[in-house]
Formats: structure tokens, C-alpha cells, sequence
């Protein structure tokens, strides 16, 4: 007998009954922690197809990504071009300098052109905050949020869960602190929203030019005075950059100063429990927000946080594709 052809309905009904029931990846706000825990299970399936000799399964094979990648970009944009290699997807990249944008072509007719070269999915960050709700409402294709303004960041939250799980064993009931600019981090904005999915308490601490207006309620965080203070104790140390191209007139009033009271050292790392693991999204302001010898110190977990956001972005793809198995081993 002939299977029945799947219909736009038949398969809203199939999504809904998937382990992952979304169509696009665009926050952590709205995901359930059943949600994560399937996108961070699925990661950790794929982690072994990195380790093999042969790099490569063929799940993706005849699905098409766009990365769109509006606003620079180093690990996110490498991390979701090796995910898909090795999953076996066709790649295409574009970025703005290459792009007609450059010539005045607007977000939403670059993507209906590319749309019409029938993408499976597509990958977009942009320097506008909401950009990729804006296009999940337009196109048809399954859109991944890499990042949009200050707003969110999901798969950087979702390796750095999976970075702490591996490392402490859980996410539950956990101590984490974000510190640094926190007003224009979408990094910190996703990690909150996560962790707190898990019952863990955050605590932010930063100057007060980088701290947004009313983020304890916003964000469900503890606004610390000091840096010590937000460390002492904790589980997790999670530093962020200072995002200058995000900046107006100056907010510190200089590195030198932003360091003294803001940079994490040895000594302000005591404070922590003293199995504490230190994490940032990158790239780095060494010797700003953080000191080389905490970077490359053996409570640093920064590089295992690269190597996980491939695994996380083989999930993510996997998942929202509707392909049926995870590939074995
Ligand atoms: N963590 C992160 O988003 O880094 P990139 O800007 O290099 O992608």
C-alpha cells in the first residue's frame, strides 16, 4: 500500500509529537527544561562522530544550510559549518560585505532570494535584536538563532550547560556567576533564562553602565555590588567580553581601571568553592575581563566550551530537521 503524502498538517502533528516539537531555534525563552535536556542528550549522542577517524554520517545528506552571518563572528560561524559537514549537510555561507545588502538589498529580500534556491534551513546572526523571530515569520525554511543583537544567544547557552553538566554532574542547584557587561550580552540574557529552567541561582555583577535597568526581575538574578562578592561561593565563573562595537560614549572609564575592579584574577577566583570551573563564550579580552593565567589555568573550561558547541549544533540541526534516528556508532 502507498504511503499517504505528508500534508503542512500531518506534519505540525508529527512536530508536536517529536521529542523537540519546535520548527526554529530562536531563545532559550519558551524552551522547556525537557526541551534542553533533549537537545543536550542528543548532543552528547554526537559527540562520538567527532572522535572517529571518519569524521561523518550521512543524516543531513541532501539538506541544504544557509549561514547567514550579519555581524563577525569566529567559533559560532566555524562550529555550525564543521556540525553540518559533519553531518553531511550542503553548506552556504554568506555574509554582508559579499552580499547585495551591501548594495541596499533589505534582510528580508536577501533571504526570500536565497529562500528561493529552496534552503533547508538557515542560520542567522544579525546585530538586531529580534531578526531571526522576524524571518522565522516570513520564510518557510527552519531559522537558527546565532546570535541577535543583545538579545539571545541560545546554542552559547546550551554548550555552556552542557559544559557544566559534564563538569559538575548536574545542572540542578548550582551557584553560577555572569560578570561583566551584562547590558549588552545576549550570552548572559540565555544563560539565565537556562539556568534557571534548572533551579540553579545566578548572580550578575559588572559596572553599573553595564548593568540593564531592572535586571534581577527581568532575568531572575541577584545584582551583586563587587565582583567577590558575586564569586564567593559559587560553582561557576562565567566572564563576558566588554562588547565595545555595542557601546556609545565610553561606560568605564578605562581598561586599566575596568581590570582593577572587574578582571578576574587568582585571587578574586578564591572566593569561589574550590572546584569551581571558569568559563567565557570568547573571544577574549585577556588581561581585561580575565587574567591569561585564569584563561589557561586548569579551573578553565573555555576550550571545552568550543569543542561542545559542535556537538550542540549537530543536535540542534538533527533535531529541527525531523530526521528520525541519531546516527550510531
Ligand atoms: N561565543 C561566540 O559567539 O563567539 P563568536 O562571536 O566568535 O561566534
Amino acid at each position: 500500500m502507498q504511503a499517504e503524502p505528508r500534508t503542512a498538517e500531518s506534519r505540525d502533528d508529527e512536530r508536536e509529537r517529536a521529542p523537540f516539537p519546535h520548527k526554529h531555534l530562536l531563545g532559550i525563552e519558551g524552551l522547556t527544561r525537557r526541551h534542553v535536556e533533549t537537545i543536550l542528550d542528543t548532543a552528547e549522542a554526537m559527540r562520538g562522530i567527532s572522535d572517529r577517524r571518519i569524521k561523518k554520517v550521512q543524516t543531513l545528506r541532501g539538506r541544504m544550510v544557509v549561514n547567514a552571518f550579519f555581524e563577525n563572528s569566529t567559533r559560532t560561524r566555524i562550529s555550525f559549518e564543521v556540525a553540518e559537514k559533519r553531518l553531511s549537510a550542503d553548506s552556504v555561507n554568506i555574509q554582508v560585505s559579499g552580499s547585495a545588502m551591501a548594495k541596499g538589498e533589505t534582510l528580508l529580500d536577501t533571504l526570500r532570494n536565497i529562500e528561493a534556491m529552496r534552503p533547508d534551513m538557515v542560520v542567522l546572526r544579525h546585530w538586531c535584536s529580534g531578526a531571526p523571530h522576524f524571518l522565522a515569520h516570513h520564510l518557510q525554511s527552519n531559522v537558527i538563532n546565532a546570535g541577535d543583537g543583545n538579545h539571545e544567544h541560545p546554542t552559547q547557552a546550551l554548550l555552556d550547560a552542557i559544559t557544566i553538566r559534564r563538569a559538575k554532574g548536574r545542572l540542578d542547584g548550582l551557584d553560577v556567576a555572569i560578570c561583566g557587561d551584562i547590558a549588552h550580552s545576549r550570552v548572559a540574557r540565555s544563560n539565565a533564562h537556562l539556568l534557571r529552567l534548572f533551579g540553579s541561582r545566578v548572580r550578575v555583577s559588572g559596572p553599573g553602565t553595564m548593568m540593564p535597568r531592572g535586571a534581577a526581575e527581568a532575568l531572575g538574578v541577584r545584582v551583586c555590588r563587587s565582583l567577590a562578592e558575586a564569586v564567593e561561593g559559587v560553582d561557576v565563573v562565567m566572564m563576558l567580553r566588554i562588547q565595545k562595537e555595542r557601546m556609545g560614549a565610553d561606560m568605564y572609564p578605562s581598561d586599566r581601571e575596568y581590570a582593577r575592579q572587574f578582571g578576574l584574577t587568582r585571587e578574586v577566583l578564591r572566593h569561589a568553592k574550590r572546584d569551581a570551573i571558569v568559563m567565557h563564550p570568547g573571544p577574549m579580552n585577556r588581561g581585561l575581563e580575565i587574567a591569561p593565567d585564569v584563561a589557561d589555568g586548569d579551573r578553565s573550561v573555555i576550550l571545552d566550551q568550543v569543542e561542545n558547541g559542535v556537538a550542540i549544533r549537530m543536535a540542534v540541526l538533527y533535531l529541527l530537521s525531523g530526521a528520525s534516528e541519531v546516527p550510531a556508532e
